[in-house]
């Protein structure tokens, strides 16, 4: 027996040092075969002896037992994360920052890895406890997962208690055969390696986990000086010596900003050669002393940052232009593309907006086309390829009918679209119905694309009235193949909750052609009830500000057209409110419509909170200063952003004047 125990102590000893080459260090001593034989050494011993089997055994790498939810961990030590950058200007700022404090700083740099970070605890060496990051201060327990990743030790070189911190990620590699395998299996493709080891590492099936090609590279210990590092630079070495991945190779000590942002350049170039997803650099202040001494705010270390790359230009080839037909009946032609990730989602198609756009562009079926996201947000094209043509390709020619019901379509003189006229042309209708659903619109939570369809297809919702009697179709609509009770139940409540909607929702929402949502909230407080406004003369309408007499002709033939009428009464009846209740006057308030740029260090909020603030209360940000923007907002050591808004005259607010609005926002909102 104690020669078998020694036996199998040996061959896991062997098994790891050879996974330890093989995965961490890209080196491997033993071929495939002598490695199999081990490992199947080890399992035949394992398989008659199981009370010898050790928790720290690579055989455990295959997964366990599946787990019913994930258990809440607390982290020792918060779990924090670097404020981004994007430009020169603000590396340039980052160090100036620094040297305030400390006179000659030295930096590490490192590549910025593209997947979650994970911390694994080990006790005596031993792995005991892997966890996400979750908020910071509590994530969730993902050891049997993290058990899996061949790069992880399971055991270290050294019987030491410590915490080691890094990123769970997905080589391009096993994202890539993840995908094909996917698609094949007619599955979603994940967006990018970043979603897909996120997805891959919440598994409750660890099983799952074990074959989806995760790895792990260790870039960080919480408490290096209780062994004695006195340099972020040394971490990774002593890292290393332990039996982890770290991207040492690539990693820089710099001594001043010129420095950084060679190297930014310099990763930037190689970064689509890389093996591995990064999505920028980390700069660290090197000497743990310095980092000491300049500390941390409530929740971003001040001792350290992240620049983030610019996105890639991404090339595609487009495969079609479809023409859909919105609400009003208008004809858009639509790029349809070979599916590319961008900025972090999977997009195949983006609008080309009329036909004078695409004559414009001079876009032809087969071309390679650049797309980007506009705003980041909507998928666009930019660029078409065409020196890269090598076939004749057919010019673009617009349609004449409509792609869905095959009415001939007209095109007023002067306008630039096409329009199908006819009221009843089903894909209008759908696009109505969706419309009249959407957030900015009644905000009916589950009422999304693919429902509406079914729903229309089924005869349930075949105009917008019919949304208040699908009450009466619950048990049939629970019946219905991929929604289920619960889906319907919420459905149902969040129907009838749009009844109490204020009036600006509800006009915006009819769908009445050029009344987006600006002109209905006009139009909502002026006449504070949809009866009065349904009496607006046209005169009356046309004197409005900011309503011209497109619009003011635009509502009041709304009006007049009986099956209008007819939907305005059914409403009434379902007892749909139609009065202005003046709740979302905050929108009106500090951020709508406005761009912001932030510049220099923010010490009361990350970037990322920041910005995510401005947009929730209606804002847009920007990374550059130019005439549009409303407002520069100004951290500690602004760069060359704050230069150019006080050149332009633009408005300057300090952080604290900016925490200011957003308080009174915060006030109003729960008011
Ligand atoms: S060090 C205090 N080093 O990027 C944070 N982080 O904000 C210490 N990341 O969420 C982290 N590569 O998950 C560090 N080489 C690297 C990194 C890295 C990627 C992630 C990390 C964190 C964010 C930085």
């Amino acid at each position: 027996m104690q020669n078998i125990e020694k036996r199998m102590n040996e061959l896991i000893d062997i098994i790891n040092k050879a996974s330890y080459e093989y995965y961490a260090l890209d080196n491997p001593t033993i071929s495939d075969q002598e490695y199999d034989d081990y490992y199947n050494e080890l399992l035949r011993i394992e398989r008659d002896h199981p009370e010898l089997k050790r928790e720290d055994s690579p055989t455990v790498r295959v997964g366990g037992e599946a787990l019913d939810s994930f258990v809440k961990v607390t982290h020792e030590t918060p779990m924090l994360s670097f404020d981004d950058i994007f430009n020169e200007d603000e590396v340039i700022a980052f160090d100036e920052r620094i040297r305030k404090t400390v006179a000659s700083p030295s930096y590490t740099l490192e590549p910025k890895m593209d997947g979650l970070s994970g911390s694994l605890i080990y006790k005596n060496g031993v792995l005991v406890r892997a966890a996400t990051r979750g908020d910071g201060v509590t994530g969730e327990d993902i050891t049997q997962n993290v058990k899996t990743i061949r790069s992880v030790p399971l055991k270290l070189t050294k019987p030491i208690d410590i915490e080691v911190r890094g990123e769970i990620y997905m080589s391009k590699d096993s994202f890539n055969k993840l995908n094909y395998e996917r698609e094949k299996n007619g599955e979603k493709p994940f967006a990018n390696p970043r979603n897909a080891a996120a997805g891959s590492v919440r598994q409750l099936d660890s099983k799952v986990t074990a074959n989806r090609g995760l790895d792990y590279m260790a870039y960080f210990i919480p408490n290096p000086s209780a062994y004695g590092i006195e340099f972020q630079s040394d971490s990774l070495l002593f890292l290393k010596e332990l039996g982890f991945k770290t991207n040492y190779k690539y990693n820089k000590v710099a001594n001043n900003y010129k420095e950084i942002l060679d190297y930014i350049e310099d990763l930037g170039k190689k970064r689509e050669s890389l093996p591995f997803p990064i999505d920028g650099v980390v700069l660290k202040v090197n000497s743990l002393k310095d980092e000491e001494k300049l500390g941390a705010t409530a929740r971003v270390p001040r001792w350290g940052i992240a620049y983030k790359f610019p996105a890639l230009e991404v090339l595609t080839t487009l495969k079609d232009i479809k023409f859909t037909v919105g609400r009003t009946g208008k004809i858009t032609p639509n790029a349809i593309f070979s599916p590319v990730h961008v900025d972090g989602s999977l997009i195949s198609r983006a609008t080309l907006h009329n036909e004078a756009y695409c004559i414009e562009k001079d876009i032809r079926i087969g071309d390679v086309i650049e797309v980007h996201k506009a705003g980041d947000v909507i998928p666009e094209v930019g660029e078409v390829k065409k020196e890269r043509r090598t076939t004749d390709l057919k010019p673009f020619k617009m349609i004449t009918e409509c792609p869905i019901c095959s009415t001939k379509l007209i095109k007023k003189e002067g306008e630039a679209d096409y329009y199908c006229p006819n009221q009843n042309c089903p894909s209008r209708k759908i696009e109505g119905l969706i419309h009249y659903a959407e957030r900015d619109a009644m905000n009916i939570e589950g009422l999304g694309d693919s429902i509406v369809s079914d729903l229309f297809n089924f005869d349930f919702v075949k105009k917008i009235e019919d949304i208040y009697t699908l009450q009466s179709h619950r048990e049939e609509l629970i019946e219905l193949e991929g929604y289920g009770e619960k889906s319907i139940n919420n459905l149902l409540s969040a129907i009838e909750k749009s009844k109490d909607n204020s009036l600006e929702r509800l006009i915006f929402a009819l769908g009445i052609k050029h009344v987006g949502k600006k002109t209905a909230k006009i139009l909502a407080k002026k006449y504070k009830n949809l009866d009065t406004l349904k009496e607006a003369s046209l005169e009356e309408l046309s004197m409005i500000p900011d309503v011209g007499s497109i619009i003011a002709k635009s509502v009041y033939d709304y009006f007049r057209n009986p099956n209008n009428i007819s939907l305005i009464e059914d409403l009434r009846k379902f007892g749909v409110n139609f009065n202005y209740l003046g709740k979302d006057e905050i929108e009106s308030e500090f951020f709508t419509g406005k761009t912001f740029v932030l510049t220099g260090a923010l010490n009361l909020y990350t970037r990322d909170d920041a910005k995510n603030i401005i947009e929730n209360y209606g804002g847009k940000t920007s990374e550059s200063v130019s005439k549009k923007t409303s407002a520069v907002i100004v951290g500690a050591n602004p760069g060359s952003k704050y230069e150019k808004a006080k050149k332009l005259n633009i408005p300057i607010l300090t952080e604290e004047e900016f925490k200011e609005q957003v308080d009174k926002m915060n006030n109003l909102q729960n008011s």
